[in-house]
């Protein structure tokens, strides 16, 4: 039984056409039904949705299920320590985390938002994996992001500390990439949760990012999106890097659902839980860049001041990521052998770098376990048993041409 990979009927035509093309001409092996599989044996990944594309490398954060880690650290009552406070559990010392992660405990004492009126300081101990209370909980535990309004200790910090949370991605060599988290955002008013990308310069015009920002103060189905820098230096707002969205009925950043930033070269595009809320071409983020998350407050404008006392909390259940990379060490080995197939055929072509199994994150029934979507482009003399793969291989090409022609015309 052949089946047509979703992903082929909601591309946009001419890639649909190109991808049959391809398909047929190089003739493609053993397509069925997605089945699941894992990243040794994907040469690429195609994403679902309206700027669908193809990404070489592939990462899965899990934190459902880390109990061995969980606890939640108290509250570092003075900015020196929160800076200086230790990781909250090993888990953030395993080189699985370190190797891609990085807490920060840098500070905004550098006025870098004139409007500030709070130090803020970002702590290790803000970023733990917690047990999950929920009365009904789908996990046994969830990656906290924590930003808290603390009181002050002398005069001089009459107006207490913003004690906030980032980790940024090791890597400044994310270039186009497709990341989600299944998240909620919950707490105090005042502060905000981010999920972006990031290219940092000495001039406000220059900064490329890519920005998915939950205002705690806002109402529940307002998420505001934006190409930077959404401002200039003189204060004049740039409106068409926003989009202020509602979110579709019934969803709400409060509540448990998947956050998702598609950045490919011509535009970002935006989706909660596979609703599409917002796309902007204007200014999309062209160089390499670094992956942010983040929780924070500086009793700015834009953020709000929060209650001294309070907090409010990103909430991670899972992270994952499909992107390309400009990082020499991400290059991917392309000499893995795949599936069943002989071991003369990789899931990549080593010296083209043309992507032979074509895997999906979407289309999975085990989240962060990929799916096959397809593989091909292997060389007909290669392989063993000649029309045993031809046969199925030509008729799998005429049946995908098919389907297109009848769902295109
Ligand atoms: C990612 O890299 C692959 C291999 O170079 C390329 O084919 C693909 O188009 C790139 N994806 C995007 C979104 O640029
Ligand atoms: C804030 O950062 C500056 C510059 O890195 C540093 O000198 C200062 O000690 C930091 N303050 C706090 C409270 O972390
Ligand atoms: C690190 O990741 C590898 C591969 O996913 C896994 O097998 C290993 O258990 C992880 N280590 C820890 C300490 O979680
Ligand atoms: C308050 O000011 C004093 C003197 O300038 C300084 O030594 C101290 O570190 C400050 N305290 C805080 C919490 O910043
Ligand atoms: C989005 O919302 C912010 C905060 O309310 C506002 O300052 C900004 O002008 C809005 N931008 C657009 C394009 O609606
Ligand atoms: C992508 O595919 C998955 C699985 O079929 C679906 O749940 C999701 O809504 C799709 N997303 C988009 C943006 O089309
Ligand atoms: C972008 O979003 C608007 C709605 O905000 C929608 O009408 C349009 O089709 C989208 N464009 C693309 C290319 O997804
Ligand atoms: C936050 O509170 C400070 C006083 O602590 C005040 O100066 C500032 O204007 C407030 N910010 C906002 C956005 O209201």
């Amino acid at each position: 039984m052949l089946e047509t990979p979703r992903y082929i009927m909601s591309l946009p035509t001419s890639l649909s056409s190109l991808i049959i093309l391809i398909s047929v001409a190089t003739a493609p092996l053993a397509v069925s039904g997605a089945s699941l599989t894992d990243d040794a044996h994907c040469g690429c990944y195609l994403t679902n949705g309206t700027q669908a594309g193809f990404f070489s490398n592939h990462k899965f954060y899990d934190f459902r299920n880390l109990p061995q880690y969980a606890g939640v650290p108290g509250s570092v009552a003075n900015p020196n320590d929160a800076a200086n406070a230790g990781v909250s559990s090993q888990y953030f010392n395993d080189e699985n985390w370190t190797s891609v992660w990085s807490i920060q405990n840098w500070n905004n004492s550098n006025g870098a938002r004139s409007d500030a009126s709070v130090l803020m300081v970002n702590s290790p101990s803000n970023v733990y994996i917690e047990a999950n209370g929920d009365p009904n909980p789908t996990s046994q535990t969830w990656l906290t992001l924590r930003t808290q309004r603390l009181p002050g200790q002398s005069s001089n910090q009459s107006s207490g500390f913003q004690s906030a949370a980032e980790i940024e991605s090791v890597s400044s060599g994310f270039q186009f990439l497709s990341m989600r988290m299944l998240a909620r955002t919950v707490g105090g008013s005042g502060a905000i949760t981010a999920m972006f990308t990031y290219r940092g310069s000495d001039t406000l015009a220059n900064v490329q990012e890519a920005d998915l920002e939950i205002r705690t103060h806002d109402p529940h189905n307002l998420i505001h999106y934006t190409n930077q820098p959404s401002y200039t230096t003189d204060g004049q707002t740039i409106d068409q890097a926003t989009e202020n969205a509602t979110l579709p009925d019934g969803l709400s950043w409060a509540n448990w659902a998947v956050h998702r930033l598609d950045w490919t070269p011509t535009s970002s595009t935006w989706y909660v839980d596979g609703f599409m809320v917002a796309n902007i071409s204007f200014q999309t983020p062209r160089d390499p860049s670094k992956v942010i998350l983040n929780a924070w407050s500086d009793g700015g404008q834009w953020t709000g001041n929060m209650s001294v006392g309070d907090a409010a909390y990103m909430q991670i259940q899972w992270f994952e990521i499909v992107y390309n990379s400009t990082d020499a060490k991400s290059k991917r080995d392309d000499n893995g052998p795949y599936g069943r197939l002989p071991l003369t055929m990789t899931r990549r072509d080593a010296s083209t770098g043309q992507c032979r199994a074509v895997c999906s994150i979407d289309e999975t029934s085990d989240q962060g376990q990929p799916v096959m979507l397809w593989a091909s482009g292997a060389q007909p003399r290669n392989v063993a048993g000649g029309w045993a793969v031809w046969v199925p291989s030509v008729l799998t090409g005429l049946v995908l041409f098919a389907m297109s022609a009848g769902l295109l015309r």
